[in-house]
Parts: structure tokens; sequence; C-alpha cells
């Protein structure tokens, strides 16, 4: 019989689980053991004994997990020192970041891991259950407005009171992928006005069915791949999307940032004299912060403040 193993995440940084009680019993039904380490979902509020009565055998160190699994879950590729304790030849599934993990990943090719990448799955209709991507992204476009319309200071929808009348709150939103689709949605069902942009001309009829109004850039290509996704942009485009979006951002109190290039740092779009131009009291909540982010002095999991303008740098 071979085994599934999970250990926990470094939750300073991730809360996800590989391995839910329900996944226990699928697993254990296709004939495979489950090993995982004490306390695993207790953060979730997931006690020990939830997994233990589904069927997993709970071990009380990761060493312990990975010297007994075949095939090792993970959200997250494996830390420097998890790297030492996986077993040769086993397999490995998680998110990798050749970027941020290249050590790693070298480490267990050479140990003969056999390492499939989620993130790396064909974004295809056949793998749509396995896409790790467009879930946690449209989760991520749905939070992230969430969380800045918590922390705007004023009303997000038109307020006509006998009082006087409150305008509804103007919200940007920077690449329209699955993220920022999401955001659009929610941001139009609770009240705001919705300005979009990407360099995706696809992008332009998505944003429109949404109730959203497309910024595009002036004079503009389609900078799209075959695969769906964007190319990076000329100095001729930045300098043309800077213009649109100076112009744009005076007038915007909450921007929404998801523009990403696979595989690359992400895209500086919302440079240092744009923050300057824009109103006090607006604030920019940065999805790409991970990847360094769309807007200048984003730092993850920080909120700075410029001039009365708030970055919010997402984890
Ligand atoms: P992503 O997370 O890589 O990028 C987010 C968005 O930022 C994209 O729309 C991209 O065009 C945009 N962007 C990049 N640089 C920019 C810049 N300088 N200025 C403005 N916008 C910029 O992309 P995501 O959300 O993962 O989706 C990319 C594509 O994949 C979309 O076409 C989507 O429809 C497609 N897709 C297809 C799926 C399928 O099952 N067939 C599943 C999920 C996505």
């Amino acid at each position: 019989m071979k085994a599934i193993g999970s250990v926990k995440e470094d939750l300073s940084i991730e809360k996800r689980v590989s391995i839910t009680p329900d996944n226990v019993k699928k697993f254990t039904n296709l004939g495979f053991s489950i090993n995982i380490e004490k306390k695993y979902g207790e953060h979730l509020g997931i006690d020990d004994n939830v997994y233990k009565k589904n069927g997993a055998n709970i071990n009380y160190s990761k060493e312990e997990v990975f010297k007994k699994s075949d095939i090792i879950l993970k959200v997250n590729c494996v830390s420097v020192d998890e790297v030492n304790l996986i077993k040769n030849k086993s397999i490995l599934i998680a998110q990798f970041d050749p970027n941020a993990n290249q050590d790693v990943i070298n480490k267990l090719i050479k140990n003969e891991v056999k390492i499939f990448s989620l993130n790396l799955l064909p974004r295809i209709t056949r793998a749509q259950s396995m896409d790790v991507l467009s879930s946690q992204a449209n989760l991520a476009g749905y939070k992230a407005v969430i969380e800045s319309f918590s922390k705007f200071e004023k009303a997000i929808p038109m307020m006509m009171t006998a009082a006087g009348t409150v305008p509804a709150a103007k919200v940007l939103v920077v690449g329209a992928g699955v993220a920022g689709l999401q955001a659009i949605a929610t941001a139009k069902r609770m009240g705001a006005i919705v300005f979009a942009t990407d360099v995706r001309m696809a992008a332009k009829e998505q944003v429109e069915s949404l109730g959203g109004k497309f910024l595009t850039v002036e004079g503009s290509q389609n900078l799209e791949t075959k695969e769906g996704y964007a190319k990076e942009t000329s100095e001729d485009f930045k300098k043309k999307q800077e213009e649109l979006l100076n112009e744009t951002l005076k007038k915007i109190d909450i921007v929404i940032c998801t523009a990403l290039i696979p595989g690359k740092k992400a895209p500086l779009i919302i440079k240092e004299n744009m923050i300057k131009n824009m109103k006090a009291g607006s604030l920019i909540y940065d999805l790409a912060a991970a990847q360094g982010g769309n807007a200048a002095f984003t730092e993850v999991d920080k909120i700075i403040d410029k001039n009365g303008v708030k970055i919010i740098g997402e984890k």
C-alpha cells in the first residue's frame, strides 16, 4: 500500500492545509494510507482526532511523516530543512516558485524526487479541478475588495439622504485576469464605480460584461501570449499607460492591483509620482506584493502611508 504524507506548513505565511479530513476518506478509499504531522490542522480548528476518525495516522514529528510516506503533499515548496528529510525517489506535489526555491529544487532533483508543480499545471478545461491558481486568485480578488473597502474611511455606494448625497467610491482594478475580474464583480455589487485596465484586449469585453469601464492604453497592441497570459510591455507602452493612469488616479479612491507576468517580477505600474497626485484618504491594495508589487512603496504584509495615501501589501 502506498503512503501519502503531509506536514505542517510555515504558519507565519501559510494557513492552508493540503489534506482535509474529507480528503483522508477519499484517499483511503482509493487504497492509500495517510500520515500527517501532529496538530496538522489545529490552527484551523481541526483536531487531530477528526483526522484520526477518518483514517489518518497521526505522527509525532515531520521526520516520521517523511520517512513513512512515498508521496508528499504540500501547499508550498518544502523548506531547506525538510529537503533533507524527504526520501530519495519519492513524489512531491506542491507549488514551486523557481525564483524563490531554486536551491531546494536543485537538491530535490539531485535526490531524484519526482516533483509535480501544481502552479505549472496546464490551465485547460480538463485540469480545472486541479487549478490552484484560479481558485485562489478568485478568492484573493474577493478578499482584496472586502479588506480595502473596510479600510476606506468613506462610504462605498452612493448615499442619498435628506442631509445630502455622498457620491459612490471610484475603484480602479489594474490587471483584469481571474483575481481582477472577481474584484470588479465584487466592487460593483457593493455599489462602487469600477474602472479596469489590462494589456490583453480580451479583458475589455470581460470587464464591460461585469459593468466596469475598460481603460485602453492609446494605440496599444494586444500583449497576450498564445497561452492567454500577459507579455512584458515595451517602454513606449509603459509611457502611454503612465499618462493614462496619472490622470485617472487623481479621481480614484481605491486601487486594486493584480497585474502579473508568469515567472517574472510583477510590473511596476503605479509609480511614485502617480501616488503623489492621488487624493489623501485613497488607498492602494497590492495583491502583487509578494511578486514585487505593482505599486511603488509596496511592502509585503505592511500598510505604508504616503501623504495620506495608504499602500497595503498583501501577503
Ligand atoms: P495573471 O495572474 O498572470 O495576471 C493577472 C492579470 O494581469 C492578467 O490579466 C494580465 O494580462 C494582467 N497584466 C499583466 N501585466 C500587466 C500590465 N503591465 N498592465 C495591466 N495588466 C497587466 O493572470 P491570470 O489571472 O492567472 O489569468 C491569465 C489568463 O489565463 C486569462 O486569460 C484567463 O482567462 C486565463 N485562464 C484560463 C483558464 C482556463 O481554464 N482556460 C483558467 C484560468 C485562467
